[in-house]
């Protein structure tokens, strides 16, 4: 079995939920605390063995090459003012060369057009699927929670998280192919947004994702969707009559910093538990509760 090597990072969207905050800056850059929602991602995958981050970007998103680079005239200027200390910080999210590529979508056709404009640097093998915009607190990762379960189940795999019932129709929901037991099980279908009577589960998709090459052959056949976009979740269902998927329930809870609420929360959840800002942010919480 191939190992999982590569990510798919899509980051070539508008950003509309969150305008206009993201009318001149990409929505991946907003901060989360003290460092950028794509650093999160990226970071994530790495840490969880990923050797080649691929960016799709887009018109507007160069801002995102950039953070990923040196900054010549700020490192300088950093180390002649002995600031070692935040040096080491910027420095921390800069690649080792060549483990990053950045290939341009050229208009946002939708998220399943996002991962096949990657096809050629993905080549034929297995790889992930990251949501920059889905930022998921657990430890270890939920991406590497996924590629130590890959590593005995192969396939397809799709992280899912519980949701409260009444709110199925918000997400796309898996079902069970049989009697669930354990955080991973094989499935049968993927629902987009059920009536809570008619859900299958209560178990949302939650923008992670390991698939097989063969999904790219079906995503050249997908035609649009929901919303006038290509859709990953259509080219997923066509493979899915082809090969197993699994969902995974992994540890931990996930942000969608898409939206203003969820962006808010993701800071406020990450500040609590930040060491340096945690104690100080508690009591301003607290002065305004
Ligand atoms: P979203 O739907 O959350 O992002 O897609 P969006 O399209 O930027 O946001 P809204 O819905 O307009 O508010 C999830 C991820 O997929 C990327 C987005 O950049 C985001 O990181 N994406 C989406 C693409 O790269 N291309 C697309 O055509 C659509």
């Amino acid at each position: 079995m191939k190992p999982v090597r590569k990510v798919i990072i899509p980051v070539a969207g508008h950003g509309t939920r969150v305008l206009p905050a993201t009318k001149s800056i990409p929505k991946e850059l907003l901060p989360l605390v003290d460092r950028p929602l794509i650093d999160y991602v990226v970071r994530e995958a790495f840490d969880a063995g990923i050797e080649h981050v691929i960016l799709v970007t887009g018109r507007g998103k160069g801002a995102i090459e950039d953070y990923f680079d040196h900054a010549f005239e700020l490192e300088t200027g950093l180390e002649a003012k002995n600031k070692s200390d935040i040096l080491a910080r910027v420095r921390k999210s800069i690649p080792k060369a060549g483990s990053i590529s950045y290939t341009r979508q050229q208009a946002p056709l939708g998220l399943g057009h996002a991962v096949w404009c990657a096809r050629d640097i993905i080549g034929d093998e297995p790889f992930a699927v990251s949501l920059p915009d889905v930022v998921i607190d657990g430890a270890p990762s939920a991406l590497a929670q996924m590629v130590g379960e890959y590593e005995k189940t192969g396939g397809n795999i799709i992280a899912v998280e519980e949701v409260p019932i009444e709110d199925t129709n918000k997400y796309g929901v898996v079902a069970a192919k049989a009697e669930r037991a354990g955080r991973s099980f094989e499935i049968s279908a993927m629902v987009e947004k059920p009536d809570p009577a008619k859900a299958p589960s209560n178990l949302a998709i939650t923008g992670r994702y390991i698939l097989q090459p063969e999904i790219f052959g079906l995503l050249e056949k997908t035609a649009r969707g929901a919303g006038g976009e290509i859709q990953l979740t259509d080219a997923m269902d066509a493979l899915m009559a082809q090969q197993a998927f699994y969902a995974y329930e992994y540890e931990g809870v996930s942000h969608d910093c898409g939206s203003t609420l969820g962006w808010l929360t993701a800071n406020a959840a990450l500040a609590l538990n930040n060491p340096e800002l945690g104690a100080a942010y508690k009591e301003f919480l607290k002065s305004r509760l």
